[in-house]
């Protein structure tokens, strides 16, 4: 199957986004979890919004469908203030970037997903946005180009990326705020799922709610996507109320186990058993046998099988737990190496202590 297709893939896919939108929280009361990027950030917002003054830059890195764009929107809707929103790879000269500032109010909010992803010429032209909300444009060429100064409106440039290792050190430190999303605990997803769920008008039993926050690889819109789903078949296979049976065999239909692991993630830890004896093997190996490139892997599906015990990261590379061993039904062969070694260890002091 391919990446794109999967139902517990953590992006977005084609026409998703404005699909998601009806199921967005709007306020940050509605906004559940991610409490030490929310908590801190109600204060910033309050305090910018008493001094009538721009709240400072905010970063916000972390896996795909972790409510990065959501906070944002929220962000600018507690300013009472406007947002317009754009991406790295959408802004592809620097001309293209300062369209956009000059059309902005002071106090309003600039989101740039992907924000990894910018130019390094767009980059620059952003500098001095952030620092000293001027853009600094040459005009002319060669010897009588001079350069001038234009003021911009005071705002606020959100900057989402899943990847913040691969921002600039310039750019990263020009943001006054950085918050980390966490991947989200079952308790938290099923209050998302619920929320949705009656936003969707739909009903659902509170086992089915754990076992679907169970599947939703911590992750908000794998949770949204799955219930839509499951919704799918209880109108069709049940009465339209979501129940366990309903979801259980949803579910088994759609090829998700109890962990929320679909066929990939299985065969990523069946190769690192099978092929490299449960590890450690290297990233790029990894992504080499299974046909995937590397990044996709470092951000689909490390992260959950990591969090949920699947797999470690270790110096020398990804290794497979006990857990990953157990959940395939293979046996942990270096255990049983590991065995053998200390049964002729003892074998050995045995034979001592008889000398
Ligand atoms: N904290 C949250 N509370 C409720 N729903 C959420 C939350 N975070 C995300 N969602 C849901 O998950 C979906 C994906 O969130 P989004 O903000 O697009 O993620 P990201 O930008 O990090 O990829 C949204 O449509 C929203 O409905
Ligand atoms: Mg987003």
């Amino acid at each position: 199957m391919d990446y794109e297709d999967r139902i517990t893939q953590a992006r977005a896919g084609a026409g998703e986004e404005l699909a998601e939108t009806s199921l967005r929280p709007h306020r940050l009361e509605e906004y559940i979890g991610q409490k030490s990027a929310t908590e801190n950030l109600k204060v910033y917002i309050e305090a910018a919004k008493l001094r009538r003054e721009p709240l400072d830059h905010v970063l916000f890195y972390g896996p795909p469908g972790l409510g990065k764009t959501t906070l944002a929107g929220i962000i600018a809707n507690e300013l009472e203030v406007d947002i317009r929103i754009t991406s790295g790879p959408a802004i592809e000269r620097a001309g293209d970037l300062a369209a956009i500032l000059t059309n902005l109010n002071d106090n309003d909010v600039l989101f740039i997903d992907e924000i990894h992803r910018l130019h390094r010429s767009v980059e620059e032209v952003l500098y001095s946005a952030m620092e000293d909300y001027a853009l600094d444009i040459i005009i002319g060429k060669g010897p009588s180009a001079r350069s001038i100064r234009l003021d911009l409106a005071k705002f606020t440039l959100i900057g989402a990326t899943t990847r913040a290792g691969s921002l600039s050190a310039p750019l990263r430190d020009r943001f006054g705020v950085i918050s980390k999303f966490e991947l989200y605990t079952e308790e938290e997803l099923s209050t998302i799922i619920g929320r949705s769920a009656h936003i969707l008008g739909v009903e659902i039993d509170h086992d089915s709610l754990l076992e679907l926050a169970k599947c939703s690889r911590g992750t908000p819109r794998i949770a949204n996507r799955l219930l839509k789903r499951v919704r799918d078949f209880s109108q069709v296979k049940g009465d339209g109320r979501i129940t366990k049976e309903i979801t259980q065999s949803a579910l088994d239909s759609m090829g998700v186990d109890e962990y929320g692991l679909e066929s990939l993630d299985r065969e990523i830890l069946r190769l690192i058993i099978e092929r490299f004896h449960g590890g450690p093997v290297g990233i790029d190996t990894i992504a080499a046998s299974i046909g995937e490139e590397r990044i996709t892997i470092e951000d689909a599906y490390e992260p959950y099988l990591i969090q949920a015990g699947f797999l470690h990261r270790t110096q020398k590379g990804r290794m497979v737990s006990e857990k990953a061993y157990r959940h395939l039904g293979l046996t942990d062969d270096r255990k049983e190496t590991a065995k053998s070694e200390e049964y002729e260890r003892e074998e050995q002091i045995g034979c001592l202590d008889i000398q």
